[in-house]
């Protein structure tokens, strides 16, 4: 959500545009940028980093900051974005996250300034430089804390001046990281942003720092504390697209890989969990609460532990009853969602131990968790989540599998035949075969992607698109209609295969069109119920599946997956839907890796 760059170095305008391209994934409606000469100038523009590069001028500087923007306040346009300057033009300065109390503070202390956009960001500046002058222009990171001190919300900031040299920064909340390269600094919201990674230092929350002619950070008390750089160059940022048209269709035929080399990464790690985990909560947004709606199945199904999943922005504010031996699962593939970072904190204050699961090692989440699984899909650029999505399904398999284990030490006496009877439920050891996962690290997406565009094409023409599963198949159909209506602006809905008759099956005419899920074997016949409610309406059902053995002559279409053992089938059955949606939103002439009004990486709640 907004990505900051900042560089102090030479020649850093073509700099500032490289890191703010490897950083546009998490916010480009419109973007921006100041450097300094004798004076600050600063170039702006609405839309794509592209855009911003054709204008900036061939100058030279060392020091600048830059900007890609995900609006919050004010509309997307070159005077709301980013950098904002000062009422004098002395300080520019670039802000990701939520200032709450912008109007309180314009009140208190800026009556007399007359602010030029509609953001919560252009108090910052102004803030700065009232403190400055008040404090008798004598130190600038003095100033900076007092305003610091002021701001209520979420932020990272970074902020340059014709006062000196120099650029500043703080964080609460929203993340920031400096990377040295030989004489020059980097600074960015993410690791991503970063050119080099040899030696990298995430700002802990509420620090402030400076670049001077080196590398100052102060803790919250304004103590300087050591730096210590972490080595992060084996944290591929691969921001190439390898020869695909978009980073989607190329993350979506990257999913067996992902999933191979975190099975490979898993069988090196052990998991950090208390001995006695008596019931499980997740909590998670989006494409991620999706996966631990399956990980409930898994877990519930093979484990036996009661699971609950609660969507991060309804979590802070249910009042969650806790319940005895709570393990708190929270997914999130960068690590840095607002809600689900919040959550995490209530959790904790609620006495749970905590747990991350996530795609980006050292993300804001890891370092708030008691103890972490590290995904290894690589980095995920396309806004709408696909090989993540996939991945994590596959670590909660792997976490039931655990959980599995940790029964089986505590009934260790009982288990004499690799099986353990609990309640009403055979509990086995790995709910698949060795050669059963080697096949789903095999599959070939080209497989999967043989019939979509002929189907891509009769739903381009669609206003609306009705999906339909059952167990499993129903969390599928809810992540394929986030799928296809956040990139496409189709618009979908999702049902389990009963509830069609309580009041969608309303909606179907001759000009309806439905995807049925079918993967599950002792379903087929409830699924096929569902499928010819709807043919006898009139409406047209494409059916996803891997039986070939049954009968599906009325549909118009059918999409096979590939035959594997059923507990993979939640990992594969979601792909049919990958490709759809982003061929369908190629056909509309929509860009699939920036849909509009969406940015990846959340972090305001
Ligand atoms: C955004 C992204 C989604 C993602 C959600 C949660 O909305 O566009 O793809 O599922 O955030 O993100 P997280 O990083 O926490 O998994």
């Amino acid at each position: 959500m907004c990505g900051i760059i900042a560089v102090k170095g030479q020649n850093v305008l073509p700099k500032i545009i490289d890191g703010l391209k490897r950083l546009e994934y998490r916010g480009y409606d419109s973007c921006g940028l100041s450097y300094k000469t004798d004076v600050i100038h600063t170039v702006k523009t609405i839309g794509y980093i592209d855009n911003l590069e054709k204008k900036i001028p061939n100058k030279k500087s060392n020091i600048g900051i830059g900007h890609t923007r995900w609006a919050t306040h004010g509309i997307p346009c070159e005077k709301n974005s980013h950098p904002h300057i000062s009422e004098s033009g002395k300080i520019a300065c670039v802000h990701n996250g939520i200032l709450e109390n912008y109007k309180e503070l314009k009140d208190k202390y800026l009556s007399n300034i007359k602010l030029k956009s509609e953001t919560d960001s252009e108090i910052i500046p102004n803030l700065i430089e009232y403190f400055y002058n008040k404090q008798n222009r004598k130190n600038l990171l003095k100033a900076f804390f007092s305003a610091i001190q002021e701001f209520k919300g979420s932020f990272a900031i970074a902020f340059i001046s014709e006062y000196d040299n120099n650029i500043y920064f703080a964080r609460n909340q929203s993340p920031l990281v400096i990377s040295k390269f030989g004489d020059e600094f980097f600074l960015s919201s993410d690791v991503n942003g970063l050119y080099s990674k040899n030696q990298v230092f995430y700002l802990p929350n509420n620090y402030v720092g400076v670049l001077s002619d080196d590398f100052h950070v102060y803790d919250n008390n304004l103590q300087e504390i050591d730096i210590k750089y972490t080595d992060y160059s084996n944290m591929i940022c691969d921001i190439n697209k390898d020869g695909f048209e978009y980073f989607m269709l190329k993350e979506i035929y990257e999913i067996p890989n992902a999933i191979k080399k975190t099975y490979n990464h898993l069988k090196t790690i052990e998991f950090v969990l208390p001995e006695k985990i008596d019931n499980i909560l997740f909590v998670s947004c989006g494409t991620s609460y999706h996966s631990s709606l399956v990980g409930k199945k898994y877990i519930e199904k093979y484990a036996q532990v009661p699971v609950e999943c609660e969507i991060a922005s309804e979590f802070l504010y249910n009042d969650y009853l806790v319940k005895p031996n709570t393990l708190a699962i929270f997914i999130t593939q960068s690590g840095e969602t607002a809600d689900t970072l919040k959550s995490l904190e209530l959790a904790k204050n609620l006495g749970l131990f905590t747990l991350a699961i996530t795609n980006v090692p050292n993300s804001s989440v890891t370092q708030l968790a008691d103890s972490t699984i590290n995904m290894q899909a690589g980095v995920e650029i396309c806004v709408a989540s696909t090989k993540a999505y996939t991945t994590q399904i596959y670590v909660l398999l792997e976490l039931t599998n655990f959980l599995i284990n940790q029964k089986k030490e505590l009934y260790k006496s009982i288990d004499k035949n690799r099986t353990l009877i609990e309640g009403n439920r055979t509990i086995n050891y790995i709910p698949y075969s060795e050669i059963g996962l080697q096949n789903l690290m095999d599959i070939n997406i080209s497989d999967i992607d043989i019939r979509i565009d002929k189907v891509a094409e009769k739903l381009a023409k669609l206003k609306h698109l009705h999906i339909i599963g059952k167990n499993y198949d129903y969390i599928t159909a809810m992540e394929g209609s986030l799928k296809i209506k956040e990139i496409s602006y189709i618009f979908t809905d999702a049902y389990p295969c009963g509830e069609l008759k309580h009041g969608t099956l309303s909606l179907i005419d001759n000009d309806s069109y439905v995807v049925a899920i079918m993967t599950e074997r002792k379903l087929i016949a409830k699924t096929l119920n569902a499928i010819h409610e709807i043919i006898s309406r009139g409406g047209k059902v494409i059916c996803i599946t891997p039986f070939v053995d049954v009968d599906l002559s009325d549909a118009c279409d059918v999409i096979f997956l590939p035959d594997l053992e059923s507990v993979f089938l939640p990992i594969v059955s979601i792909i049919p839907f990958h490709l759809l949606s982003y061929k369908i939103t190629r056909l509309l002439g929509y860009n699939p890796d920036k849909p509009r009004n969406l940015a990846k990486s959340v972090t305001v709640e």
